[in-house]
């Protein structure tokens, strides 16, 4: 069998690929699907206390996922929080660093947090920092005196979301839901 070097067709039509159980991803699958992000159609940005917002974009009750982007809109703190699973972001705009590590986030860099790990998120950016966020698994969040206040999961991302769209007329966008 040929080793794959380069994908095989170019052609710009849609191919009729064999699949066996497209009629169960057609009964089954949730579906791929596009949330636009430049304008607020698809979300709204909802204000996560005074100098920062979250635009929802996914929310998926099975795996405890969800994804969004933080905006932190200038110099600011993300309090300590920790991580009961794995967070996967990118910089998109700004940059941000953590005080417990010694690198910066800028534009375009991956960040990986795993279970366990527990960290502050900082930006001293004039224009802040947006992470687009997939994150799977609660984060504990900690006050100043290392005092639990809430576990946030898949569920309190909708409803921080949802309560949002309910208080200013905006209707909640079944796109969101996976
Ligand atoms: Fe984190």
């Amino acid at each position: 069998m040929a080793i794959m070097t380069a994908p095989p067709s170019d052609a710009k039509t849609i191919v009729d690929v064999p699949n066996n159980y497209k009629h169960l991803v057609e009964r089954l699958s949730p579906g791929g699907r596009y949330i636009d992000v430049q304008s607020d159609d698809d979300s709204p940005w909802v204000p996560f206390g005074d100098n920062a917002a979250i635009k929802h974009l996914a929310f998926d009750v099975r795996q405890n996922l969800f994804s969004n982007i933080l905006w932190v809109k200038g110099p600011g703190t993300i309090g300590t929080h920790l991580h009961r699973g794995t967070i996967t972001m990118v910089c998109l705009e700004g940059s941000v660093r953590y005080l417990e590590y010694d690198w910066v986030a800028s534009p375009g860099g991956l960040i990986i947090e795993v279970p366990g790990e527990s960290h502050t998120l900082v930006t001293e950016h004039p224009q802040g920092v947006k992470l687009f966020g997939w994150m799977q698994g609660p984060i504990e969040f900690y006050d100043a005196q290392a005092r639990l206040v809430e576990t946030a999961d898949v569920w309190w991302y909708i409803n921080h979301y949802e309560t949002y769209c309910n208080a200013n007329g905006i209707a909640i966008n079944p796109k969101l839901y996976l």
